[in-house]
């Protein structure tokens, strides 16, 4: 019995060719999975009876426990540990490339088709430094990327552990690079990213029981709509055994160093251009980002202190001049909640994608203790992940469209060109001038430098994570 892709799904009551997509869909797509310690393989193969050979140990090993599991299994797995603390399984997950099928001797016509991950991230145009200056395991041509994680280090080494004598068990299977990641909190134990903000918050959600729960136990869902058709994130895997039941999705992976001594001295900086003074000081730093380093929305609120739960259930109805929340602040480019101007709501909608980033890099300060002298400068940031059915239309469009465009979205007459976004946005061309609203809510705009760039691309690619029944086929 075929589903419906334009819905939101019911996985506690999924049927027929529902429940097969998800006993054969990977994790952490429709639903994320916990990873607060994760590595992340890139991977080469130079013979593709090798690379075969891997995907297939992965999903269907010879004797014991396959190390990848489907969806089904981990949403069983938060179940039963939101009913009796069982813990769940390490998270384990394979993506190859446009590449990495033609090296496992894929047919053309079967590589899932969008544009954007066949051509790959060297060739994007998303205003990022050259490939020639990506650190080396992303200059290369990757085929395969590999992720493993847990809520603990030790399930994850054990898992990685097996993973790799799996990959040294398999001929011409070559590690190009690897990446570490782990969580970072805040005091109130909310995850944040390098320059202190609350992250991972605002997240399209697939699964009913997702949708009830953010309706019934965070601040509901009347203003901002969080429910997003299944085909946002799913599409068929093309080579698969059935693509009509086997689905897959197209993985963003993205390395962000960020510059946080450069931002927080640029926050500072910014107070004082706009002679912002004592606890309002920190609105500069809320108005690059448009939350408070809590997670209190600068559009609903002055001053930081909402963070019990952290809400979302807001738009900008009440700030169309950009007076509370500027028009150049992060979370208003790349999720305009329908006050884009450009498009219909729902065509608006089309471009939100289920993000599953961690942050990387060891650092002894306190993210959130208001020095700056402290602050790493490198070697800190973001991995970008994220999961898209179509990568122009996501995450690409939130890139190059939103965040680098410096009239994007569009503002009254009379208000000043937006400018980029001030945390992602990238352009050859000089950062235009910021338009800030000197008091929360008032009318006096005034006129100021935008901030540098804080972040920098360091490289990346786009993968496809196929159906596990692709990966027992081979
Ligand atoms: C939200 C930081 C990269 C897209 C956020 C939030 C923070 C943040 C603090 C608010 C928390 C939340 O609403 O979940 C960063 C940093 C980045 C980065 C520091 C780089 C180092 C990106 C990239 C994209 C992106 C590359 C996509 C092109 C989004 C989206 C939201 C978001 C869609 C949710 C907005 C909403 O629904 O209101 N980011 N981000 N971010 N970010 Fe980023």
């Amino acid at each position: 019995m075929p589903f419906d892709l334009t819905q939101p799904l019911s996985w506690e009551s999924a049927a027929g060719d529902a429940a097969v997509m998800l006993d054969e869909l990977q994790p952490n797509i429709v639903k994320a999975h916990t990873r607060e310690f994760l590595t992340i393989l890139f991977l080469k193969f130079s013979d593709p009876a090798g690379g075969r050979a891997l995907l297939k140990a992965l999903s269907q090993p010879p004797t014991g426990t396959p190390l990848l599991k489907s969806a089904k299994t981990h949403l069983q797995e938060v179940k039963a540990f939101k009913a009796t603390g069982t813990k769940g399984t390490p998270y384990v997950s394979v993506g190859l490339t446009g590449d990495g099928y033609a090296a496992l001797n894929i047919p053309a016509p079967k590589i899932p088709p969008d544009a954007s991950f066949r051509s790959g991230m060297k060739n994007a145009g998303l205003n990022d430094p050259a490939p020639g200056t990506w650190e080396p395991h992303f200059r290369d041509a990757i085929h395969a990327v590999i992720l493993v994680g847990d809520q603990m280090s030790g399930p994850r080494n054990k898992a990685l552990t097996a993973v790799r004598h799996l990959i040294q068990a398999c001929h011409g299977v070559h590690i190009l690079g690897e990446e570490k990641g782990h969580g970072l909190h805040n005091s109130n134990g909310d995850g944040i990213e390098h320059f202190g903000y609350v992250d991972g918050r605002s997240q399209p959600l697939f699964l009913t029981e997702d949708i009830d729960d953010e309706r019934l136990t965070t601040d509901g869902a009347t203003n901002w709509d969080p429910a997003f058709a299944l085909n946002r994130v799913i599409v068929p895997d093309t080579a698969a055994p059935d693509p009509s039941r086997h689905f897959g999705s197209y993985f963003v992976f993205r390395k962000l160093e960020q510059n946080v001594k450069q931002f927080k001295k640029q926050e500072k900086a910014l107070a004082k251009r706009l002679h912002l003074k004592g606890e309002d000081a920190e609105r500069a730093g809320a108005m690059l980002v448009g939350r408070f380093e809590d997670g209190t929305p600068l559009t609903t609120q002055f001053a930081d202190g909402n963070h019990h739960p952290v809400p979302n259930d807001f738009d900008y109805d009440s700030d169309p001049n950009g007076a509370k929340c500027p028009f150049f602040a992060h979370i208003r480019k790349v999720n305009p909640r329908g006050s884009g101007g450009f498009e219909q709501v729902d065509v608006e909608r089309l471009h939100i994608m289920a993000r599953r980033g961690q942050t990387y890099g060891v650092r002894t300060d306190q993210p959130n203790d208001g020095r700056i002298e402290n602050k790493p400068s490198k070697d800190v940031g973001l991995l970008f992940m994220a999961f898209n059915a179509d990568i122009a239309e996501q995450f690409e469009f939130a890139q190059s469209t939103w965040a680098n465009s410096p009239g994007f979205p569009r503002v009254p007459p009379g208000a000043g060109a937006p400018g980029l976004d001030l945390v992602i946005g990238q352009s050859p061309n000089p950062r235009p001038d910021i338009h800030c609203p000197v008091e929360w809510g008032g009318t006096t705009t005034a006129t100021t430098t935008a901030t540098p760039q804080a972040v920098t691309m360091k490289g990346g690619e786009y993968f496809f994570m196929p159906s596990l029944a692709f990966c027992r086929s081979l």
